[in-house]
């Protein structure tokens, strides 16, 4: 199929680009096109103006094409476009990692660029292996993480992750893991507003998987504090702190996966701020420079660090990892804009500040036609929609479809919607964000 790029003039097939995470087919005999954006929006090539209730995809959390951003990588792509980062470093880099640590939780101030979060995940991992071995335990190798959890697509990520699909097709790439549950409990706490009341037992799991596999052989946990992708699955009350005193009290590290949670999401910098709860790695990725490049960073605690670095002999290369494109000067030129935009527009607080507004905005939405649940965290909001009979996950496609049309970006998981908008996102466009949602609902079976 070809189709007009008004931008360009020229014509434009969609044929060769094997699209990611997409129903190719469908998508192609219909496509939903992006050409422009600014701010809280995006334009289609015909100039249709689209309201971004997603900051992309979770990640432009300053909104679309902000200047200072924009300026700081053009001026570093016209000084220096690329500099090796092993064995010779660039100032911007230790820059970016600077201002990181400036934000992180405290004792965190150690940081590894990666270039997404999946390639923060299988670093995060290698990162607790290495730990246990350079600590004398080589035997804690076993990573737990939980269903529904989604860590990326590298293969440490898609092990450790709880996605359904994955372990049946890639079966062969699940040894050394195990999983607790997930936390959902539509029974029990839909329509929750903020932490849902019920599932702090769920974390019992943990000590059950301790008791089966035994702690000596256990390298770390991984979860994501808030879980985003597999379709906004809030921690109940009182769970993630059980969950960190079990892997404390065993010597397990525990990892957050805050590619979604990083940089304001929940109106702290970090979900790790938000529930009060220091793991001992943390990944991050997308609002770390706001999109703009491609970037992602794992945080060590002092204990994980020293151990790999300080453990090693003189002159050795004391971590056996890292990418070409880990610390590229156009991406950490985006991080030290994007950070310092962030203290600036005090974007973390005002998320923080705009979330009870943004709760009871969508918590009107409990009337609305198919809706079975809607739950919310700082500016996260999910909507979990009746499964169409025999068909799951096609009412989830066509509210998304409707409301592209009727002019809102939503994303979709099954039939569960997601809305995480950047965090500059105004009251009446909150208002239109979820106006769009009903209308749209009231159209589709
Ligand atoms: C929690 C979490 N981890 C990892 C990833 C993977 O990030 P990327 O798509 O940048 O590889 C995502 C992506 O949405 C995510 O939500």
């Amino acid at each position: 199929m070809k189709l007009d790029n008004p931008l360009t003039g020229t014509m434009v097939s969609l044929d060769e680009w094997w699209m990611p995470f997409t129903a190719n087919r469908q998508f192609k005999a219909a496509p939903r096109l992006l050409a422009k954006a600014d701010g809280m929006h995006y334009w289609t090539p015909d100039g249709r103006q689209i309201l971004d209730g997603t900051a992309g995809l979770w990640c432009v959390n300053a909104g679309h094409n902000r200047k200072p951003i924009v300026e700081a990588v053009q001026k570093q792509a016209a000084t220096m476009d690329f500099a090796p980062p092993f064995q010779v470093g660039h100032p911007l880099a230790f820059e970016a990692a600077t201002a990181v640590a400036n934000v992180a939780p405290a004792g965190m101030r150690h940081v590894f660029f990666v270039n997404s979060g999946s390639e923060a995940a299988d670093t995060a991992l290698k990162m607790a292996l290495a730990y246990h071995r350079a600590r004398g335990e080589p035997s804690r190798r076993i990573i737990i993480g939980r269903e529904r959890g989604y860590h990326g697509v590298n293969i440490g990520g898609t092990m450790a992750g709880g996605i359904p699909g994955n372990r049946k097709v890639w079966p062969a790439m699940m040894a050394g893991v195990d999983h607790i549950r997930s936390t959902h409990d539509l029974a029990r706490n839909a329509f929750s507003r903020g932490q849902p009341a019920h599932g702090a037992e769920f974390a019992d799991e943990l000590d059950r998987l301790i008791a089966f596999h035994d702690a000596s052989n256990i390298a770390a946990v991984i979860v994501e504090p808030m879980g985003g992708s597999a379709g906004v699955l809030i921690p109940p009350q009182g769970y993630l702190e059980k969950l960190a005193a079990s892997c404390r009290k065993h010597g397990i590290l525990l990892i957050f996966d805050e590619v979604i949670t990083g940089f304001g999401r929940l109106g702290a910098p970090f979900a790790a701020d938000y529930f009060g709860i220091t793991p001992d790695i943390l990944t991050c990725a997308k609002a770390i420079n706001n999109a703009a490049v491609p970037l992602g960073a794992v945080l060590a605690s002092d204990a994980v660090h020293d151990a790999i670095v300080n453990g090693a002999p003189e002159g050795a290369i004391e971590f056996l990892h890292g990418y070409t494109y880990s610390g590229h000067p156009l991406a950490c030129a985006a991080v030290v804009a994007t950070q310092k935009l962030y203290a600036q527009e005090k974007l973390f607080d005002r998320a923080r500040d705009l979330a009870p507004f943004w709760e009871q905005a969508l918590h009107s939405l409990k009337d609305a036609r198919h809706v079975i649940d809607v739950r919310n965290l700082g500016l996260v909001g999910g909507i979990e929609l009746e499964p169409r009979a025999g068909a799951p996950a096609r009412r989830g496609l066509e509210a998304h479809v409707r409301c592209f049309e009727s002019g809102a970006l939503v994303r979709f998981t099954g039939d569960i919607l997601a809305m995480s908008p950047p965090l500059v996102i105004e009251k009446p466009q909150i208002e239109q964000l979820v106006e769009t949602i009903r209308e749209s609902l009231k159209k589709i079976d």
